[in-house]
């Protein structure tokens, strides 16, 4: 019984430029792996992680979480996608397809527990993503510039977040289908959808950033800091 948590953490972090891996960078003294797994363990309902990191990764096996009864290591792909069907490959020998699996980035440190708990209330397929709060437009080509396009319309615009939640079975097979015909797959949401399901969007809160950019760092540092600061009153 329970869910299981799949972490993709087997990417480069091109945009993040440093000189390994940015789920490998210390965050407030700890690499940034080592507080999204602690956050997960403390989930109640959690039976167990799969992390799915790089074939050469050499940081892995020094994280004290690591060694963490619940945390299972599989090999990930060259894609976001590749790595999470890894993932899923390993659970399927082991567990019903009527599992629960949530799927999180390793990149994401700052997912609050409340988050969790309206995601666990939510439908079983489900993700945490947060309302558009800036105009988007769309764009097209115009010569070597990008010039609009349309606006969206703001209202029916939602950013999609992390964990996404789907049961085993039918996660596995829309995911290996859509890697199978040649789909782009982003996220799990977009492969559910590639196969007709409308998977419920669940408001998250806006600071479970992904850390992408140098800049991310400072800011993931100050939400945790000050979400565990002890209060003062
Ligand atoms: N990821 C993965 N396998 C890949 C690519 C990405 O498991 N082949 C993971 C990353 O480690 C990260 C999450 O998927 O936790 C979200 O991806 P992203 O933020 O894009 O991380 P990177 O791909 O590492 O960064 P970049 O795109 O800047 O290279
Ligand atoms: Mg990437």
């Amino acid at each position: 019984s329970g869910y299981w948590v799949v972490v993709p953490a087997a990417g480069v972090g091109k945009r993040m430029g440093a000189d390994r891996p940015k789920q490998y960078l210390p965050l407030l003294g700890r690499p940034l792996l080592s507080l999204t797994l602690r956050n997960i363990l403390t989930w109640p309902g959690l039976a167990g992680v799969v992390v799915a990191v790089s074939e050469d990764d050499a940081y892995f096996p020094h994280l004290a979480e690591a060694k963490h009864p619940q945390v299972h290591r599989v090999t990930g792909g060259v894609e976001r996608a590749d790595s999470v069907l890894a993932a899923l490959n390993f659970l399927a020998t082991r567990e019903s397809g009527e599992t629960p699996v949530l799927v999180h980035d390793a990149a994401r440190p700052c997912i609050a527990l409340e988050d969790i708990e309206a995601l666990l209330r939510a439908d079983p397929v489900s993700l945490l993503a947060q309302p558009a709060s800036d105009t988007v437009k769309s764009s097209r080509a115009d010569g070597d510039r990008a010039v609009v396009d349309r606006t969206l319309d703001r209202n029916r615009i939602w950013l999609a977040q992390t964990p996404q939640r789907a049961p085993l079975g039918l996660l596995h097979s829309c995911l290996r289908r859509g890697l199978e015909q040649g789909a782009a797959i982003t996220d799990e949401a977009s492969a559910l959808e590639l196969f007709g399901h409308s998977p419920q969007l669940v408001p998250g809160r806006r600071d479970n950033l992904k850390v992408t950019h140098p800049s991310d760092i400072v800011l993931a540092e100050t939400i945790l800091r000050l979400r565990y600061a002890p209060t003062e009153d």
